[in-house]
């Protein structure tokens, strides 16, 4: 990657999990390109301080007529021949509704299905079509969950759009292959982590979420892993020589 830049692009980077990989991805050398609705600049300065340069993108990504857009003015920032890395990591993501399928109403369902399933896509295919044939190292992070492989009762329209992503990731995978500048993409669970998507599953009640209990016991026992250190994991991972392109992988893994 020489002396040039690092340009990374974090959706969902105003707490949680993006912000903790941000905080590891920033030092001199890293632009951040982080994407959420609040306002991040305590964070910017965070960032700066650690020798990063930030930009921010306040956006919602449920109105997703205006990502392609927003990779567009994105790009405009990123110059050619002063960049040697670009990342994009899809972790913007939401749970909600909780309850059985049919129960809540259509604009709720149709907000957890944008965010976790068309944003992500929509993003990455506009990366693709900007970036494929710009001969430096690419790379892609969906962040998907271990609920992509197992049903939970209560989270329908998250487990499936979940299975979608690690199955785009699959396909595009093998369709990279082929390319001469591939862009490389993967898909990563990050198990049970330490934010406030953890806490809004521990208050939902049994009736919408039956493992309710399931969750509170891993809380109280200490099996919630801390999502700074799985960020730090997989920060790194990201910049490694070696990177699993076209696998969905796991914690565990790293
Ligand atoms: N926590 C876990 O145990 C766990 C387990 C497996 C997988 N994951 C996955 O890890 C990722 C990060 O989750 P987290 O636990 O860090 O969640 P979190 O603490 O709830 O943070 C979610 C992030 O997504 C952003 N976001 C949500 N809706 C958005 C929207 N409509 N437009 C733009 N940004 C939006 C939020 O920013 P704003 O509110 O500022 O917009 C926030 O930065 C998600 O993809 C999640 O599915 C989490």
């Amino acid at each position: 990657m020489n002396n040039r830049e690092k340009h990374i692009i974090i959706t969902g980077a105003s707490k949680g999990f993006g912000r903790d990989l941000a905080m590891h991805l920033a030092e001199h050398g890293t632009v951040l390109h982080l994407v959420a609705r609040s306002d991040m600049s305590d964070l910017v300065l965070e960032l700066e301080a650690r020798g990063a340069r930030v930009s921010t993108w306040q956006q919602d990504l449920t109105q997703t007529e205006k990502l392609h857009d927003l990779i567009t003015h994105i790009a405009a920032d990123i110059p050619a021949d002063e960049t040697g890395f670009l990342g994009l990591v899809n972790n913007a993501g939401m749970l909600e509704p909780m309850g059985p399928a049919g129960k809540y109403d259509f604009e709720t369902y149709r907000k957890n299905l944008e965010i976790n399933f068309v944003a992500p896509l929509l993003l990455t295919h506009a990366f693709l079509e900007l970036f494929q044939e710009t001969g430096i190292v690419k790379r892609v992070i969906m962040i998907s969950s271990g609920a992509s492989g197992k049903p939970y009762h209560g989270w329908s329209h998250y487990c499936s759009t979940k299975a979608g992503v690690d199955m785009f990731v699959r396909t595009v995978g093998i369709e990279q292959e082929q390319q001469r500048n591939p862009v490389e993409i993967m898909a990563f669970n990050p198990g049970r982590i330490s934010t406030d998507m953890q806490e809004s599953i521990r208050s939902t009640s049994e009736d919408d979420f039956p493992m309710v209990h399931d969750f509170i016991s891993a809380w109280k026992e200490g099996k919630v892993g801390d999502s700074a250190e799985v960020a730090g994991r997989l920060a790194r991972v990201l910049l490694a020589e070696f990177y699993p392109a076209g696998e969905v992988i796991s914690h565990r893994d790293i």
